[in-house]
């Protein structure tokens, strides 16, 4: 049972985050888990990945293709629907070994009684393709009708996004075309429906073409249908988008289901064999384990080698659709250790947006690479300058994360960096790692200010990770991880000296880095970093923190007026106090846990755990992988949980302010896997060397799993008594 998802009744509470829980994705597209008969008003989507449209000035959003799933079943003239009162039984299911949704419902009409069956998979085999396999039965004769085509009327937060809308039919294919507004992309959607029963007809609306399968249904009969739907954008650069839905459509027919269904199966086993963690002794952390698991697998790019993974997956257009630092920080070690070519795809997607980033910093005066806080296709900001509407007022608010939050291009080359030194995979450098690299250093050495009473540079004005606290000065994450970007470059410049002579001097020359190198090596030395205090071992999260009032988060709590007001900006509640949103220091201590003592990495988490909201999902796996690392193994456990069931009990913010950030949680869902392999497992890679330092969960009798490292495979296996690594090859392991 540790493979499957499921709830055994209705419950119209939860539609929308039933919408996230049984999402399937398959990198190219998300579909949302609602039931067949659902519309818009249902939040219905199949979000798109990498396509992206802007409407009368709102915000840009990904796009939501055409519903093509759509489904609704008509008994004697009356529709079928969840939504309805004659509803039996119902349940729903997601199979995260196989990404397959099932559904089961009975409805009660009069004395007659409708089952029908559902299953569906997003192919990972064919990424256009969409497969649903469709059942029902009745307990009396009666007349049914099978309602089920495109739906082009879509579910937008930011929208509408689609123009042109246009429908057709040929031999027996339904389509709908559609123009986006922006770029003006061609979408097309298609789908053919495969059964041997009753008459049908087609209506076709400004938005919509449907089937209408009428039939006189047997009592105690069984009737199926299968239905193909296929999606190609201009994004797939296919000359003629129409001929590529028709190719994947005849080719799955001619296939057939089962088939499809066996190949899509044999890569998800494939991508299990490679990335699953096997838990012995706590099945419910195994199921949450596997669950966050299957979400960054499912929101992977594997058809393209440049998309990267948006804060909420593939399951809305929360969030714009926008990249955030969470993917470098918190999914992208998961790819890294156990795909390495998909961990290259979403590198590639921060080297192929470098013009977006230096784009950014010409913008603020700056030189450089500033990456954007929210980035789309282009690699510029998505974030606005009023991100937050005010509760109270239903004012926009002023907000800086878009101005001010320059961690950003310190964790996009923490991620190069990362990748190449578990991969190995030199490659990266020389196209186009190194010049991402290079060009960040070079941005945090404009951005600061030499203090020369106190011979040090310092990082003035910036926003940390603890979003609550903005434009402060010497935020202690931002300096350390600038000096970290700088500490890169030169070594990079070195490793490309040495490996490389002719494209270390085309970079030198075409950047023209002469005296940034100085300049940078300068600033190495001599940037101020917050140190611990020496009485208390404490490091201040930025200059004056400690005088802002020191509060219990409780007592925050009960000073709000609305549920849903923010916290921070510049009358939020947290601002002139201690309370903090998400891990910060205690994250920087995570990154750099071999340059500070133990004492005082618990110091500080004692210290800044109970001042810590978790108003931010990328919070509660830090202090998991610390408090695992400094043996406080139920706390750490405590925090894992909460990260790893995120999704699964939709425990979590739906709005800040009036803004709507609902969705799956990809950073919590790698943060699960971080805290079981860095927390528990206790896994350290040094340049030449693998270190293992479990603190197992109790009732964990043992933890199994597989890695890559520097190219070669790895099967690890921790219990209470003995680690076990099997390798290719030899590498140097320490426990
Ligand atoms: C967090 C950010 C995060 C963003 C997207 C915010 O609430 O404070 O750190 O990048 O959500 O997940």
């Amino acid at each position: 049972m540790s493979w499957i998802i499921s709830d055994r009744e209705y419950n119209k509470e939860k539609i929308e985050s039933n919408g996230n829980k049984y999402l399937l994705a398959n990198g190219y597209m998300g579909y949302r888990g609602t039931l067949e008969e659902y519309t818009k008003e249902q939040y219905t989507g199949c979000i798109l990945a990498g396509l992206y449209d802007q409407v009368d000035g709102k915000w840009r959003e990904p796009v939501n293709s055409p519903n093509g799933m759509y489904v609704k079943i008509y008994c004697d003239g009356e529709s079928l629907t969840v939504l309805d009162n004659n509803l039996q039984e119902h349940n729903q299911s997601l199979d995260i070994k196989y990404a397959l949704v099932q559904r089961n419902t009975i409805f009660a009409k009069k004395d007659n009684q409708v089952t029908i069956k559902s299953e569906r998979f997003l192919s990972v085999d064919d990424v256009h393709l969409l497969c649903l396999k469709y059942s029902f039965t009745t307990t009396k004769n009666c007349k049914i009708t099978i309602e089920t085509g495109i739906d082009g009327d879509v579910w937008d937060i930011n929208g509408p996004h689609l123009r042109e809308i246009n429908s057709g039919v040929t031999d027996d294919i339904l389509s709908l075309k559609a123009v986006t507004n922006e770029l003006q992309k061609q979408i097309v959607i298609a789908e053919i429906v495969e059964f041997d029963y009753g008459q049908q007809s087609i209506e076709q609306t400004t938005d919509k073409i449907f089937r209408k399968i009428e039939l006189d249904a047997a009592a105690g009969a069984a009737y199926e249908f299968i239905k193909y739907v296929a999606v190609y954008t201009d994004n797939d650069k296919k000359s003629d988008l129409t001929q590529a839905c028709l190719e994947t459509l005849t080719g799955s027919s001619e296939l057939g289901y089962a088939k499809c269904l066996a190949r899509h199966k044999m890569i998800w086993a494939a991508r299990w064999a490679k990335a699953d963690i096997v838990i012995e002794g706590d099945p419910e952390a195994q199921l949450a384990l596997r669950y966050s698991i299957y979400h960054l697998l499912a929101a992977a790019p594997t058809h393209t080698d440049s998309l990267s993974i948006p804060a909420r997956g593939l399951s809305s257009q929360v969030y714009k659709g926008a990249i955030f630092w969470d993917t470098e920080l918190y999914m992208l070690p998961f790819f890294i250790y156990t795909n390495p070519e998909i961990a290259r795809n979403i590198v590639n997607y921060r080297i192929n947006t470098l013009a977006g980033a230096r784009r950014k910093a010409k913008e603020y005066g700056y030189r450089g690479a500033y990456y954007a806080w929210e980035s789309q296709d282009t690699g510029d900001d998505a974030c606005t300058h009023f991100n937050i509407t005010d509760v109270f007022t239903g004012r926009p608010m002023r907000t800086y994360f878009r101005d001010k939050q320059i961690h950003i291009s310190a964790d996009v080359v923490y991620g190069i960096w990362n990748y190449y030194h578990v991969t190995g995979d030199f490659s990266i450098l020389f196209e186009g790692g190194a010049e991402v690299i290079l060009e960040c250093a070079r941005f945090y050495y404009s951005y600061s200010y030499f203090n020369r009473d106190t011979g040090n540079y310092e990082i003035l004005d910036v926003t940390g990770p603890d979003e609550y606290h903005e434009r402060v000065n010497n935020n202690a994450y931002t300096n350390l991880m600038a000096k970290y970007v700088v500490g890169v470059a030169i070594k990079v410049l070195g490793i490309l000296k040495i490996e490389n002579q002719q494209v270390y001097e085309t970079l030198f020359e075409e950047l023209d880095y002469g005296t940034d190198y100085v300049n940078i090596c300068d600033y190495y030395e001599n940037l101020y970093i917050p140190e611990p205090d020496s009485d208390t071992q404490i490091i201040e999260q930025f200059d004056s923190y400690f005088k802002l009032e020191d509060i219990s988060i409780d007592e925050l709590k009960g000073a709000m007026l609305e549920s849903n007001e923010y916290l921070g900006g510049a009358n939020g509640l947290a601002t002139r106090t201690q309370i903090l949103k998400q891990a910060d220091v205690v994250l920087m201590l995570n990154l750099f846990k071999n340059m500070y003592s133990t004492q005082v990495k618990r110091a500080n988490w004692e210290y800044y755990e109970p001042r810590t909201e978790h108003g931010s999902s990328l919070s509660s796996c830090v202090y998991a992988m610390q408090a695992a690392h400094l043996q406080k193994t139920d706390y750490a456990y405590k925090y894992f949980m909460k990260t790893a069931t995120i999704d699964l009990t939709g425990d979590y913010k739906q709005y800040v302010g009036d803004l709507f950030i609902g969705g799956t949680h990809l950073a919590s869902n790698g943060g699960a896997w971080l805290a079981a392999i860095f927390g528990f497992a206790g896994l350290e890679l040094f340049e030449d060397k693998l270190q293992f330092k479990p603190s197992l969960p109790a009732g964990w009798k043992s933890m199994k799993f597989n890695l890559q490292i520097k190219g070669k495979a790895l099967g690890v296996e921790i219990t209470d008594d003995q680690i076990r690594v099997t390798a290719q090859g030899s590498l140097k392991v320490e426990v």
